[in-house]
């Protein structure tokens, strides 16, 4: 195989002689329109560098006619092997997208690969600078690159009111909690990165929606580093309605953040590098991502005596104006403060399966998610992803 000079990096790492790059794309996809994940499919097979792609399909339900088709299309067109490859069951949590990024870590660990990328499938902007992107920095000698982009100020909120406060209360004063996507499904894995995820039982386990923040906490503390590679135009796709479309996934984050609590932190000596971000395109500032709305009555639905007495192990300043939802909606005193408080307790107590549980943590997130969409949310876009940074900061000087 061909050897390639990549010279030296900016981090001092020598990578001078790596073996021909030997890159392999997977995209998880489920029900995400055929002619989508098509047309990704061919912007993978036609770089230079991939030498095959991999549709990893959640169901045989899922794979549509007009997809084999484009895919026999386009591999006759690019010469590049397209494989589709059926979801395994590894994990034994819910069967979903945990299982289908493990079904591609373990098979691309077991056939070699040197490089793979992992992309979400409904991404309507995906070209061939996402894939130039990683592969430059993992020439530099990084093992994972993960990509960052510009989001809307009311979308990401998991990633901002869950996932990146977890980390922060558990890794302060690490990069884990100022990685822009941790939740991002765009990333490169080298070998060494491939084969420790492979190797990792908390990883197989995780089936679901946590699976990104394992992987990512697993990836943070590896030796040969993460890098950010900046999307300048955002990730476009497909915004959810009411935040309840997004209950599943912000309860399994909430349970795979609370599940790295003990472990360690990746070190100073982990090399951490990011690109600098651009400025948001003008139409993503004005984007709001989901309904408010149909989001409120969710506040006051459904109550339980089980969730109201698990609501009695909040802090008072909590507690009392949270549990007036059970009348009418309440939710601008969450702010920054009593979220910390809250977020604590469920760190502490949360149980993913627990009816009652499960309603209680998520009306607190839709709290949280509420009190800042009518707040800070509509101090304009650069305020706002300005407080919710300053937020991030917070919570990681007030756990120490
Ligand atoms: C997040 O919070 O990042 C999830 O993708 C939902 O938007």
């Amino acid at each position: 195989m061909a050897r390639v000079d990549t010279g030296y990096d900016e981090i001092g790492y020598c990578a001078r002689f790596r073996l021909e790059t030997v890159s392999l794309v997977v995209f998880p996809f489920k029900d995400e329109p055929a002619s989508l994940v098509a047309n990704n499919i061919r912007t993978a097979a036609r770089h230079q560098v991939v030498e095959e792609v991999w549709a990893v399909v959640a169901g045989e339900d899922n794979i549509a006619n007009s997809l084999l088709d484009a895919t026999r299309a386009i591999s006759d067109e690019t010469s590049t092997p397209i494989e589709i490859v059926l979801q395994q069951r590894i994990g034994s949590l819910r069967p979903g997208k945990g299982d289908a990024m493990n079904t591609a870590i373990r098979r691309a660990a077991e056939r070699e690969w040197q490089r793979v990328h992992f992309y979400d499938a409904d991404i309507t902007n995906f070209d061939e600078s996402w894939i130039d992107g990683a592969e430059s920095a993992a020439d530099r000698g990084f093992g994972v690159v993960r990509h960052r982009f510009p989001r809307a100020s009311t979308d990401a909120m998991i990633t901002w009111m869950i996932t990146r406060p977890g980390l922060a209360i558990e890794f302060p004063e690490t990069f884990l909690p100022r990685l822009n996507q941790p939740l991002g499904g765009e990333l490169l894995l080298t070998r060494p990165a491939l084969e420790a995820l492979a190797d990792s039982p908390t990883v197989g386990d995780r089936s679901d929606w946590g699976i990104d923040t394992l992987i990512t906490y697993e990836t943070s503390v590896l030796e040969s580093g993460v890098y950010e590679h900046h999307v300048p135009d955002g990730k476009r796709h497909t915004l959810y309605g009411s935040l309840d479309d997004i209950r599943t996934m912000s309860l399994e984050c909430l349970d795979a953040v609370a599940s790295l609590h003990g472990r360690p932190a990746p070190g100073p000596e982990v090399p951490h590098g990011s690109d600098r971000p651009t400025p948001a395109p003008p139409d993503l500032k004005r984007t709001v991502a989901y309904d408010i709305e149909g989001s409120l009555r969710l506040l006051t639905s459904g109550w339980t005596p089980a969730e109201a007495e698990l609501a009695s192990g909040l802090p008072d300043a909590v507690e009392v104006p949270f549990l007036e939802n059970r009348v009418r909606p309440n939710f601008a005193f969450m702010d920054a403060d009593l979220w910390f408080a809250a977020l604590g307790y469920l760190i502490d107590n949360f149980r993913l399966g627990d009816s009652a549980w499960e309603s209680l943590a998520f009306r607190l997130w839709l709290s949280r998610v509420l009190a800042y969409t009518t707040g800070q949310a509509l101090s304009g876009y650069s305020q706002a992803m300005r407080y919710l940074e300053s937020t991030i900061g917070d919570y990681e000087k007030t756990s120490r």
